[in-house]
């Protein structure tokens, strides 16, 4: 998706490429508060900060690369998901996107429930204290062992994802003497990407039970018949990185339609409806995300709407945003090493990181923004790409962006938005060590999942 083909400025239209940018901001000092976590600030000095403390202290202190995460407004985000979703329905933290002790504590602070999707987040949330009956348990294919460990330590939920595991379940819950609650996620029929969602072939993909020819119907008809689940209700995930409303309401319209059929055919009136995570985020200052109460607005409009057409009673809704809510909190912070200027075509900018605490960019094309933030500069911009260290061509953190011409070896640059997926998906890609993510709160800041040392690597391999 080509934004523009150049950038503004007659002195830089004849050298630059096509590429995937926008004319440079008039100002690279100037950080675009979209993108950025809500206390991030340039100071008098030129030098940024994140909650109160001087990105040059935090590396420092840190290193680089390292994730800072802004736990003021972590905590902000979910109160508003919260608030905005009131008490009479349930938001659901996706601990895919970023999880650690120190964010199953917050989100029980702040009033929030938990999805988990293995038995690794399943062990964190638990070892944090998470109540788990505030916890969903998701995934398509869950192994014995982590259902069984679901039902016994009792999570509120179990979202079952295929017949197969219906009869897995209620057989592993029967046999442990339980009755466990679980949703059935169907899918729809429309898929989410970025800004469109187009009609799918629903059933060429490996989440969820169809709800076109009957499948859904049926697995509720056979989840209904067994003694060991409580059918509570209708799951629905459509994608992520969703700007539209429209995915949403056509999804609430379908699931809404299951529940009137299921109370057409077996006179039960299912109480909930999840209507899943995906909702964006601002990477670039091209991006305009909704905020969470235009959300829970429009969702509730829909939901109310549909049931009231049907007769039933509206439903429980639950939802479960997970970039949403950490995306924008969290900056990943490297050096510059080695500056590449390309003659006519582009600056290569490499840093201390890359694919490996950011493979959103090689897999899914994702646009990231960039600024210098150790100091301020008044050169003029100059297009970069911004690559790993890797042993890889791919290897690109930041496709197209401006960064000041003066850039030097030394200078630190930040990526914002990297809360969501870039640590939970990060690896020993070169056997190079997982960035640390550090909390910063009012002044102080401190290590929630340190940086992994070479000793670490070493311990795994075992000869
Ligand atoms: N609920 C379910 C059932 C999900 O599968 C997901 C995400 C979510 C909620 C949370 O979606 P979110 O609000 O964070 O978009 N690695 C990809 C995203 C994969 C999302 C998988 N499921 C990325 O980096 O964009």
């Amino acid at each position: 998706m080509s934004r523009s083909a150049h950038p503004a400025g007659p002195r830089h239209a004849d050298v630059y490429p096509e590429g995937h940018y926008t004319a440079p901001a008039a100002d690279l000092n100037v950080l675009d508060e979209k993108v950025w976590a809500r206390t991030v600030r340039r100071d008098d000095d030129g030098v940024v900060s994140v909650g109160g403390i001087e990105v040059s202290r935090l590396a420092e202190e840190f290193g680089t690369p390292a994730y800072f995460l802004d736990e003021s407004d972590f905590r902000a985000r979910c109160r508003a998901w919260a608030d905005a979703f009131g008490p009479d329905a349930d938001v659901f933290y996706a601990g895919k996107a970023f999880l650690s002790r120190a964010v199953v504590r917050w989100l029980q602070e702040e009033g929030l429930n938990l999805d988990v999707c293995s038995g690794g987040e399943l062990t964190t949330a638990l070892d944090a204290g998470m109540p788990a009956e505030r916890i969903a348990f998701h995934g398509n294919n869950k192994s014995v062992e982590e259902i069984e460990r679901a039902v016994r330590v009792g999570v509120g939920r179990i979202v079952l994802d295929s017949f197969q595991e219906i009869v897995r379940v209620a057989h592993i819950a029967q046999s442990m003497g339980r009755r466990q609650r679980v949703q059935i996620r169907v899918t729809v029929g429309v898929e989410a990407h970025t800004h469109e969602f187009i009609a799918t072939a629903h059933e060429d993909q490996k989440f969820g039970i169809a709800l076109a020819d009957g499948q859904a119907a049926e697995a509720v008809r056979r989840a209904l018949r067994l003694d060991g689940i409580e059918l509570i209700g209708i799951h629905s995930h459509i994608g992520s990185q969703i700007f539209d409303m429209a995915g949403f309401e056509v999804s609430a319209r379908r699931v809404v339609q299951l529940l009137a059929e299921v109370r057409d055919e077996h006179g039960v009136e299912l109480p909930e409806i999840d209507l899943g995570g995906g909702l964006g985020i601002a990477y670039t200052s091209e991006d305009d995300p909704s905020e969470p109460h235009q959300i829970a607005k429009a969702l509730n409009e829909i939901v109310s709407r549909e049931c009231e057409a049907h007769g039933l009673a509206t439903p429980r809704i639950s939802v479960e945003p997970g970039r949403a809510i950490v995306g924008p909190t969290a900056f990943t912070l490297y050096e510059v090493g080695t500056i590449k200027p390309l003659e006519g075509l582009r600056t290569y900018v490499s840093v201390d990181g890359g694919m490996s605490d950011n493979i959103r960019t090689a897999l899914y094309d994702a646009e990231y923004s960039v600024a210098l933030v150790s100091r301020a500069s008044d050169a003029e911009p100059m297009l970069v790409r911004v690559v790993g260290k890797h042993c890889e061509s791919g290897d690109i953190v930041v496709r197209d962006a401006f960064l000041p011409a003066d850039l030097a070896p030394g200078d630190l640059i930040a990526v914002p938005a990297t809360g969501a997926y870039c640590r939970s998906m990060a690896s020993n890609y070169n056997h190079s060590l997982r960035p640390p993510v550090v909390a910063v709160n009012d002044g102080r800041a401190r290590v929630i999942v340190r940086r992994e040392t070479e000793e670490d690597l070493l311990r795994l391999d075992v000869g």
